[in-house]
């Protein structure tokens, strides 16, 4: 293959740049020419192509957000945008595709794929961690770390004021960014989509660490379940201890990508390139158990995510 384009789409992730910097590089080391395409499908449908060099992708491994930029595009669920995207590809004799997003981005690489015949290649990019397939995601250590330090800073002010905080956190349907930034930032609760609550269950655990001398409280809230000031207001109805809402919202999305997510990033763009460069297409690449992996797209998007409820129980277990 000679000729390979690349585009982030839905919403963006930290790493999304520093995986387009080594799919870019990669390209490049196997000797081919590399096209970088402008705001995700809906770029592709409208034929925003750009030629990537070697200095295309110079300082920008620390960045977050995506200088392709990315866009959700409901065109691409019609058969005529669908065309007018495999139109573009042709038009510059691209051969095999790139995708960089999360699970709805990989439903248009898999309609090329099997509708078109082109080759395509996920890399799974969305801070959700919502693809079954891949114990990470890329953004997804980001995002968590980015609501560690709001959460550490609340519980300052919580303490000192002797509160209960409900911080909302994303992941649309999925729990996990509340599962571990919960564990990680020592929350007492998180209510997590998976997993139905009971409101009274959670005034009384309130109630056990405050008699175990304990002076606020962490609820760390899915957006899957519901707002954290809806949950707020609930939860004062039903407790005399102050409780303050707060949605981390889209910061979540932005900022320096960690070193894990960089490292993800080199190795999911690099792998992806090998591929194609093989002559491979109609995969998406993961980590599993700590090693790079690859599967067939239409199996990796049939597959249903599994919760992790053994960490929620190690929550319930050291968190009181
Ligand atoms: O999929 C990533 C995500 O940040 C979700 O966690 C969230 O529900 C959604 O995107 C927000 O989308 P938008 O950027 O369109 O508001």
């Amino acid at each position: 293959m000679k000729k390979i384009g690349l585009l982030t789409s839905g919403g963006d992730a930290p790493g999304m740049n520093a995986a387009i910097r080594a799919v870019v590089r990669s390209g490049l080391y196997f000797g081919m020419e590399v096209y970088g395409i402008e705001r995700g499908y809906a770029g592709l449908i409208e034929d925003n192509v750009v030629s990537m060099e070697m200095r295309s992708v110079s300082n920008i491994v620390q960045f977050g957000g995506t200088k392709l930029r990315t866009a959700r595009c409901m065109e691409m669920l019609t058969k005529e945008g669908k065309d007018k995207a495999v139109a573009t590809l042709e038009k510059h004799g691209i051969e095999g595709l790139v995708v960089i997003g999360g699970d709805g981005s990989f439903r248009g690489a898999r309609a090329l794929t099997e509708e078109y015949g082109v080759p395509t290649i996920g890399i799974p990019g969305t801070i959700d961690n919502d693809l079954a397939y891949t114990d990470y995601t890329l953004g997804f250590d980001t995002a968590v770390n980015t609501c560690l330090d709001i959460i550490n800073k609340l519980r300052d002010t919580m303490t000192s004021h002797e509160r209960v905080s409900v911080v909302e956190v994303m992941g649309r349907h999925c729990g996990d960014i509340a599962l571990y930034s919960g564990i990680a930032s020592g929350a007492e609760i998180i209510v997590v989509p998976e997993i139905k609550f009971d409101m009274e269950e959670i005034v009384a655990k309130i109630n056990s660490s405050r008699a175990n001398g304990k002076h606020s409280n962490i609820i760390v809230v899915a957006e899957g379940v519901m707002g954290a000031d809806e949950f707020g207001k609930k939860l004062q109805e039903l407790t005399p201890y102050s409780v303050r809402p707060t949605c981390i919202g889209h910061v979540q999305r932005g900022g320096s990508p960690t070193m894990a997510d960089r490292m993800l990033a080199a190795q999911f763009g690099n792998k992806a390139v090998r591929l194609l460069n093989e002559g491979i297409g109609n995969r998406v690449v993961g980590i599993r158990d700590n090693k790079i992996i690859e599967m067939d797209i239409i199996e990796a998007v049939s597959m249903k995510k599994e919760f992790n409820y053994e960490l929620y129980e190690t929550l319930q277990m050291i968190s009181m």
